[in-house]
């Protein structure tokens, strides 16, 4: 069996900028937190844990002199909550995330109406959201709500959404309204790790997806691969099960962009050594 793995599998620009931000501060010696988990990786919040940095969920929970912040943000209040506070705050959150954050507050105030790919709750989401409270935010185009044919509209996205669904939606609401300005804000890394894995999920027999099952992006990889060829996203290794590779002549591993490389490296490691027990 052949296996390939993508070139783009692994962490990203911020993420790697938010753990490197993070190693920096624990080396100082001082207790760190991280504002929530700091990516959605279960696998590599364990690491950081085992290194002594554990997160807040609240303002309560707070019990470290140093807060880094995650890469999906958080909102306006909760930042001016927290700079009143006795405590060093360190900003991990993505620039990709700022921009979004900054395009939804300075056309709210030119008085746009802001339409925002995404997921209602998602982290990202409900930073954008406190800089700009009156966006709409969808899913599709069932979504968008009636609007005043007069006014301005500005449509952005969630920096990791499917970049097909924003070209769809983008699309129908430059049919629809004749004022609307169209920012695609999906990230760099996003767009390409979705090229990649379309690409590849044409070529093989199964694909392996890993990340964490909260990870937004890594959910629309799975989403592409599908499309295509038969699919597992799976968080680590542990959960490979033997029979998926059962007459697989190739599969292709991918991974979200807040996938630890340990990960990737277990998973094909694994996959290798059901391959070895089956030329015993
Ligand atoms: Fe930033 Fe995109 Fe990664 S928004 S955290 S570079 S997936």
């Amino acid at each position: 069996m052949n296996i390939i793995v993508a070139k783009g599998a692994g962490f990203c620009f911020g993420v790697n900028r938010a753990a490197n931000i993070v190693m920096d501060e624990a080396k100082k010696g001082t207790k760190v937190q991280t504002y929530g988990p700091l990516i959605h990786n279960p696998e590599y919040i364990q690491r950081l844990s085992e290194i002594g940095v554990t997160s807040a969920n609240s303002p309560e929970e707070i019990e470290s002199k140093t807060i880094v912040t995650r890469t999906h943000g958080i909102t306006r209040e909760l930042e001016i909550e927290l700079a009143k506070k006795n405590l060093t705050v360190v900003d991990a959150t993505c620039p990709f995330v700022k921009k979004v954050q900054k395009l939804a507050e300075d056309y709210t105030k030119r008085g746009y109406e802001v339409i925002i790919l995404g997921e209602e709750n998602h982290p990202e989401i409900i930073s954008v959201k406190s800089y700009a409270p009156l966006a709409h935010v969808v899913n599709s185009t069932d979504d968008v709500p009636p609007l005043d044919k007069n006014n301005n509209i500005l449509f952005i996205s969630q920096t990791t959404q499917s970049t097909d669904k924003y070209h769809k939606i983008g699309s129908f609401l430059l049919k629809t309204y004749p004022n609307v300005e169209t920012i695609n804000t999906i990230c760099g890394a996003t767009e390409n790790n979705q090229n990649e894995v379309s690409e590849m999920a044409k070529e093989v027999d199964l694909m392996i997806i890993i990340g964490g099952k909260e990870s937004s992006n890594t959910s629309r990889l799975r989403e592409v691969a599908e499309k295509f060829v038969k699919t597992h996203h799976i968080l680590n290794a542990r959960e490979l099960q033997k029979e998926w590779f059962a007459n697989v002549g190739t599969v292709g591993i991918a991974a979200g962009a807040s996938t630890p490389d340990f990960s990737i490296e277990e998973v094909k490691k694994y996959i290798e050594k059901f391959n070895d027990d089956d030329d015993k």
